[in-house]
């Protein structure tokens, strides 16, 4: 047995808390987030001990960061990596009942909620997360720190770019791919490839006027959405 540190306080975290209830084994769970309004507060059972860089005081630790936006849990993950953070130290959270079968693949720091389903050789990468009821289908490409959100649904073959974002309930036809950092809808259903950076939406999807975006974009260059977590 092992401690767990998880990173960012939110919705995401009580969704992996309840995993851990069932399936842990950890013997301390450690929570830390930068927003200083949740120090202190218990959540999940687990109460906030402070900052996301808290985390040079447990090096035996496993790691896991929840923030609900990839851009965030990339920032967390470079920040860790630059304190010296081994990458072999993140874990997967995996739903009990969600089977990921041989030949598929899921990397470290990747979190998959209940219902989710992976057919066939679906490669899924580091710190994604795949919200209840995401389906990814044969040959299905996922990249690291993507968000899919509930109901999300890929045809095979499929290629999601890093750090995308499918909103509730898109679905993606085969064979396409949704680029980096690019934003989906959500209830879209998406016919042509969707270019790297880009908000799209609507059935078929098309590029969506975002008065939000542009100014709320980050410097890491994903387009800024509403936090699941
Ligand atoms: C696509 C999205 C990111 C756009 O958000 P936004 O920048 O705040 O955009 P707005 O709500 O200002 O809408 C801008 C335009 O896009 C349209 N639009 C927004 N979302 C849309 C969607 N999902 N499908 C089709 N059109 C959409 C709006 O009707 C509006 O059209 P208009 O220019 O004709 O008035 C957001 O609507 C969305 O779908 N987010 C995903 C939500 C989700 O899945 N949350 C899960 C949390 S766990």
């Amino acid at each position: 047995m092992t401690g767990l540190v998880i990173a960012a306080a939110g919705g995401l975290t009580r969704e992996v808390l309840v995993i851990l209830a069932q399936v842990g084994d950890y013997d301390e769970l450690v929570l830390l987030d930068d927003d200083v309004s949740t120090w202190g507060s218990v959540i999940g059972g687990a109460t906030v001990l402070g900052p996301t860089d808290l985390v040079v005081d447990r090096p035996d630790h496993e790691l896991l960061v929840c923030a609900g936006m990839g851009a965030t849990r990339r920032r967390i993950v470079t920040a860790w990596a630059a304190l010296g953070v081994d990458p072999a130290r993140y874990a997967r959270v995996v739903h009990p009942a969600v089977e990921v079968p041989i030949g598929c693949s899921l990397g470290r720091g990747s979190i998959v909620l209940a219902g989710a389903v992976l057919t066939a050789d679906v490669r899924v990468g580091r710190h994604v997360v795949l919200m209840p009821q995401v389906v990814l289908t044969h040959d299905d490409v996922v990249d690291d720190y993507a968000t899919l959100c509930a109901g999300a649904t890929l045809g095979g073959g499929v290629h999601v770019g890093e750090g995308a974002y499918l909103g509730m309930n898109s679905s993606v036809r085969q064979n396409l791919t949704v680029g980096a950092h690019s934003t989906l809808g959500m209830g879209s259903a998406l016919l042509t490839d969707l270019p790297p950076a880009e908000t799209w939406g609507g059935i078929p999807a098309r590029r969506l006027r975002t008065p939000h975006l542009p100014a709320a974009r980050s410097s890491t260059g994903d387009p800024t959405q509403e936090d699941p977590a």
